[in-house]
């Protein structure tokens, strides 16, 4: 079993869902609202949890009322919390707009992962002991970078995510030993990603492709009712991470097919398969 160490988000997600997204100065009637748990870095906690990880969480929540149903959700999900911390003011908070093809828009306000600054004994006792260490670009770039070199020191893998896409100094990228990215973030950080050895490009409906050492692989899209896209890319990443050790094909195709499922549910953290329904699905 992998032992995964995700340094990253956790955000209550504020969903609303519409048969389309308003335009600039417009208002549409909705119809449904839901809290759901969420956050990149928490979604791609429970991702690689329900594919079979053994997975430990360094995040921040705040001591607001959503705080404390974050801390549950983790748990629920056997997720280990020793690296998650309660600091003053509002948790993170996703605004998420889903419209009925399944697509959305966000607006993440960073909220208690903005203070995540300082990594603890206790949190790098946790990188170093990982296989893989997982990071995202919701907590601050600082954080990332020193979880990354955290992890080189200790000959954990660093998978990043670099999402929501912003500007990252070349020592982290340097840092970087396997990286996952939708096709706009691949355009837009060509330069940055032909520095690291392992590249996954996500592709919505039409599937993921991988290069590296092991050449370039492709995976089709799986075929799946889609209603909400939220948090596919984390299940992804995810799934992906939890079967790493199984070679970058087999990895590919647990990713592609554990993203797929998530499609098919409401919510983020809600949709994410487990290992069973995955394995399900890679056999039909
Ligand atoms: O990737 C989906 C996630 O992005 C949501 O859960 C939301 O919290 C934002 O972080």
């Amino acid at each position: 079993m992998a032992r995964i160490a995700v340094v990253g988000s956790i955000n209550m997600d504020l969903v609303t869902r519409t048969r389309r997204r308003p335009r600039a100065g417009e208002t549409v009637l909705g119809t449904t609202f839901a809290t759901v748990p969420g956050g990149k870095g928490a979604n791609q906690a429970i991702a690689a949890r329900r594919a079979g990880a053994a997975v430990d969480f360094v995040g921040a929540i705040g001591t607001d009322v959503f705080g404390a149903e974050l801390r549950k959700v983790l748990a629920d999900n056997e997720v280990g919390t020793a690296g998650l911390r309660t600091v003053e003011g509002s948790s993170g908070t996703a605004t998420i707009v889903v419209d009925e093809t399944g697509e959305n828009t966000i607006i993440v306000v960073g909220g208690a992962n903005a203070a995540l600054s300082d990594l603890t004994d206790g949190d790098r006792a946790l990188i170093a002991d990982a296989d893989i260490m997982l990071c995202q670009l919701e907590i601050p770039v600082d954080t990332v970078l020193g979880a990354a070199r955290c992890a080189r020191d200790h000959g954990t893998l660093v998978l990043l995510n670099p999402s929501p896409a912003r500007s990252l100094p070349p020592e982290l990228w340097e840092a970087v030993d396997i990286a996952v990215v939708n096709e706009g973030e691949a355009a837009q950080l060509d330069a940055e990603l032909r520095t690291v050895t392992h590249v996954l490009t996500t592709r919505g409906g039409a599937g993921a492709s991988y290069r590296g050492p092991e050449g370039e692989l492709a995976h089709p899209g799986v075929r799946v009712e889609v209603v909400d896209t939220t948090g596919a890319g984390d299940t992804f990443t995810g799934a992906l991470a939890a079967h790493w050790h199984e070679g970058p094909a087999t990895a590919l195709a647990w990713a592609c097919t554990a993203g797929a499922l998530a499609t098919t549910v409401v919510g983020a953290s809600a949709s994410i398969p487990t290992a069973a329904a995955i394995e399900r699905a890679l056999a039909e």
